[in-house]
């Protein structure tokens, strides 16, 4: 009996925070990675699809925090800056890659 109860609070608990970004939409994300042409210098670097850097055994990003942080510095490489709509915008496009919780 104990353990169900655990087994229920658990599920509750983590699937109140399933989703980092929900406030942002994956699609309006996707829109502005490709305007500024977000993965120009990735392609160059992964020598082909650029998306593989999201995806690399030895990807830079681990966690929310890091996503958001190495977004604005790439941001700045195409000359904008993000706000807080773009942020969970992008995070719910680019969370296809990482899957974040
Ligand atoms: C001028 C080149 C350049 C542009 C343009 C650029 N990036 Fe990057 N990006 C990089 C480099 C270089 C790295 C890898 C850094 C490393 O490996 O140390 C990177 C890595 C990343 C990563 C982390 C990948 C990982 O290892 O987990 C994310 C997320 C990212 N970029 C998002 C963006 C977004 C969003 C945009 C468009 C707003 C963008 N980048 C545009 C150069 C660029």
């Amino acid at each position: 009996m104990k353990f169900i109860t655990m087994l229920i609070l658990l599920v509750a608990v983590t699937s109140a925070s399933a989703n980092p970004f929900a406030k942002g939409n994956a699609e309006t994300g996707k829109q502005l990675f490709d305007k500024n042409n977000c993965n120009q210098c990735h392609n160059t670097i992964m020598g082909g699809d650029g998306n593989q850097i999201f995806q690399r055994k030895d990807r830079k990003v681990k966690n929310v925090a890091g996503m958001i942080k190495q977004m604005h510095f790439c941001a700045g490489n195409v000359g904008i800056t993000l706000d807080q709509q773009d942020e969970q915008n992008l995070g719910a496009y680019l969370n296809r890659y990482y899957k974040f919780k």
